[in-house]
């Protein structure tokens, strides 16, 4: 498929006010998309687990207007928020190609995040993926097609309609295209993973080991506070960092063995890629010119005490890191009670506030 593929031709309903709602998750990259070029394309594949709790609830009412500019109000958490709209307004730009009804409404945009605003998580890929599936979900009622009737609904419409919402997604921020479908999800062209694409996530359809079902991912909340360097700073440093090359190799490679992995159960190897991933996300951005350090002090003694305890203990549990302090720690359901007493007993005194969510795999959006 190209972009072209999701210009739609025209539109046969004409509706002047309705309302569409979807829930869409957050997830976490186990191969870590870091650099991208235009368009949000990435440089390197990446692979993540669909997350299952922390999500973003957004409704979106949309008023059929007279003028042909971009209008919209952003609520969040029931209020009006200003904050948001430059992002949103990009948004709009980046993607008025591929919804043409965008400049035909105005947009009253109601979103909230099941998990605390400034708790250093990454709300980009659930808001965006949830925005991206309220745009779908019109587009469907102007094409007369009633997306909860999923009886009907063809394999095509559906594969479609994620696809779609997916290289959507990508356009407000990379990682919410691996946001739409669960349990985990690649996006970005690679050899191990056929219908792979650099425009949108898929569904990974190869096999996965018992061992990797509905893994636990707990978040530590190292920091709360905002970051200092956006991602979107942090990718364009991969334009002239001195080992953007190796790393981008590096990815394709691991990528390809974590897909044996998964078959084959092999949480070793599992353990030790995810963890190379996550401190090579950090290593990049430590080697970038300029550089930067978005770890804490605290991020390290947790890191250090995962160690000693995997080694006392035998436990499969591990780590990674998205673009801020704070830990994800992944580890098989089997292993809850005893990860949940070592963090209880071990790890909260290094969050803030003591706290942490838990979370665990997840099968991706849905329609309210
Ligand atoms: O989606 P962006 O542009 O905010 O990039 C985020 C990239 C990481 O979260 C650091 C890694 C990833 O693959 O999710």
């Amino acid at each position: 498929m190209t972009a072209q593929d999701f210009i739609p031709e025209s539109y046969n309903s004409n509706i002047k006010k309705d309302t569409v709602k979807w829930e869409s998750p957050s997830n976490i990259a186990l191969v870590k998309y870091w650099g991208k070029r235009e368009h949000q394309i990435p440089e390197n594949p990446s692979l993540s687990f669909t997350l299952s709790n922390c999500k973003t609830i957004t409704e979106v009412t949309f008023t059929k207007k007279e003028s042909k500019d971009f209008s919209f109000d952003v609520y969040f958490e029931g209020k009006q928020n200003e904050a948001f709209k430059p992002k949103i307004q990009t948004f709009f730009e980046r993607i008025e190609n591929y919804v043409p009804f965008l400049r035909d409404y105005h947009f009253k945009i109601e979103t909230s995040n099941t998990f605390p605003h400034s708790s250093g998580i990454a709300s980009s890929a659930s808001g965006m993926s949830a925005l991206a599936l309220c745009l779908m979900s019109i587009e469907q009622k102007l094409n007369n097609i009633d997306a909860l009737n999923t009886a009907e609904k063809s394999f095509e419409e559906e594969s479609y309609f994620n696809k779609k919402a997916s290289f959507l997604a990508r356009l407000g921020s990379g990682s919410a295209s691996r946001s739409i479908e669960g349990e985990l999800v690649v996006w970005g062209e690679n050899e191990s993973v056929e219908k792979s694409s650099d425009l949108y996530g898929i569904k990974f359809e190869g096999k996965v080991h018992s061992n990797f079902k509905n893994y636990q991912d707990t978040i530590l909340l190292v920091d709360k506070g905002e970051k200092q360097v956006s991602s979107t700073i942090g990718h364009n440093l991969m334009y002239d960092h001195p080992f953007a090359k190796e790393r981008f190799n590096q990815a394709h490679n691991n990528l390809k063995i974590l897909t044996e992995v998964l078959a084959s159960g092999d949480t070793e190897t599992f353990i030790k890629i995810v963890e190379s991933e996550a401190l090579t996300l950090h290593a990049m951005m430590m080697t970038s010119m300029p550089y930067f350090i978005l770890m804490k002090p605290n991020t390290l003694q947790i890191i250090n005490k995962i160690w000693s305890y995997r080694e006392k203990s035998g436990s499969n549990l591990c780590f990674t890191l998205d673009a801020g302090a704070n830990v994800h720690l992944l580890y098989p359901e089997s292993e809850t009670d005893s990860v949940l007493k070592f963090i209880k007993e071990e790890l909260v005194t290094f969050c803030e506030n003591r706290q942490y969510i838990c979370d665990h795999i997840g099968l991706g959006a849905n329609q309210l």
